[in-house]
């Protein structure tokens, strides 16, 4: 080992990072000192206006995690009688809870490929399946921050009229020919938990253009009641169902969930998001210098031309699962945090198996055996990056 890596070999380079500062803590600290409400009030509200503002949507709702805000996206479609046939096409690659809600409420998912340029959804298989029967409903993931075929997905849309809900748990600031990832789909859900591009300790966040999907998403959030809408459509619906008023604030309308966020980590997401832009670029830039460096050893994600990449990790693909061992005990002994590539193929988790058989699929199936994440967050910079992809082709050969 040369002096040089010597250094770098002693830094601990973790594959999530705090985005909260020291001064975000001592500003929550002064705030608290104020006693003020901890629970759901003013300041979620404000953090919703923020974040819509931010990417461009009418409708922002915040609430205790991105699976719940998964969650909240299958249940609003539901409620608000827009599921149509309940028929979902999921994703192979992305998360356990992108696909979770499509079972727990009784829906029928078919799985799809994943896109060997994008990850994303793979478009001929999206194609066939949607080809094969009506299906009412799609929900893709940004596969770490890398936009998927938009203008095709968006295109199948119009042909086929499906509902689209866009999974950008970890793609926040990703761009789609000039578009942010979340604001093209009738739905999209945002995570804030430790590590991605911003954190609220545990948050996400369901975004809108749609009125009546997000009133929905208002009532579900909270038991199903309906005080948290906006008081107009809280009068019309009690003047519809006849409530007397001193019922109406304990009125449920849909069968809903307690998925709320506090004001306490709304807080923390109205501090954090004047800083989301700066955090995306370095993790672009970082994304990119990846590339550049590993282009030709390993496989992994590119975008289109005109998209951009905000990614919260680096996933790579080895040729073989015997190079990926290899390659995981050269980053191991060289502090290099690394996993599995998101959850691998879902099709092959026993959530999936164990009731519709394994799913298979090239690419999905490469990812599973052979992926792998490194570090990228906003405190590693260009020497650190060669330093860990440096360790990474020395291990190839
Ligand atoms: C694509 C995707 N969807 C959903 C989630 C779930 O988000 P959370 O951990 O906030 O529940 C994650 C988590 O990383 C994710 O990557």
């Amino acid at each position: 080992m040369d002096p040089i890596n010597e250094t770098f070999r002693s830094r601990r380079y973790d594959l999530a990072v705090d985005t909260i500062t020291e001064g975000d803590i001592n500003e929550l600290i002064e705030w608290l000192k104020l006693y003020p409400r901890l629970t759901m009030a003013d300041a979620t509200r404000k953090f919703e206006e923020d974040w819509s503002k931010w990417l461009g949507v009418k409708y922002s709702v915040f609430c205790n995690s991105g699976s719940s805000a998964n969650l909240l996206m299958y249940a609003a479609l539901d409620s608000s009688g827009k599921s149509g046939n309940k028929k979902v096409i999921v994703p192979s690659v992305g998360w356990v809870t992108t696909v979770a809600p499509a079972i727990q409420f009784g829906w029928e998912p078919a799985m799809c490929e994943s896109d060997a340029q994008t990850f994303g959804l793979d478009i001929e298989h999206l194609k066939t399946l949607l080809e094969s029967g009506k299906v009412d409903n799609v929900i893709l993931v940004h596969v770490l921050g890398t936009p998927c075929r938009m203008d095709e997905i968006l295109t199948l849309q119009k042909k086929y009229g499906f509902k689209l809900m866009e999974d950008c748990c970890a793609a926040h600031g990703a761009l789609s020919q000039g578009r942010k990832v979340g604001s093209m789909g009738d739905m999209s859900s945002f995570s804030f938990y430790y590590g991605h591009h911003m954190s609220t300790i545990e948050g996400g966040m369901v975004c809108t253009n749609d009125e009546e999907l997000y009133h929905h998403l208002l009532m579900l959030r909270s038991h199903g009641w309906c005080k948290d809408l906006p008081k107009a459509e809280y009068d019309r619906r009690m003047q519809q169902y006849g409530i007397d008023p001193f019922h109406s604030p304990f009125t449920f309308v849909v069968p809903g969930f307690n998925v709320r966020p506090m004001d306490l980590t709304a807080r923390i997401g109205m501090m954090q998001l004047p800083r989301l832009d700066n955090i995306s670029s370095i993790r672009m830039k970082n994304h990119k210098l990846y590339q550049k460096l590993l282009d030709g050893q390993v496989e992994f994600a590119r975008c289109l031309e005109g998209d951009a990449i905000s990614s919260i990790s680096f996933g790579a693909v080895a040729q073989s699962p015997e190079q990926r061992k290899n390659i995981v005990s050269a980053l191991v002994e060289n502090n290099i945090d690394t996993r599995i590539f998101s959850a691998g193929n879902l099709g092959r988790h026993p959530f999936w198996f164990e009731r519709y058989g394994v799913f298979s699929a090239p690419m999905a199936d490469r990812i599973h055996s052979c992926g792998f994440f490194l570090p990228n967050n906003q405190t590693l910079d260009e020497k650190n990056i060669r330093f860990i992809c440096d360790v990474v082709c020395r291990a190839l050969k």
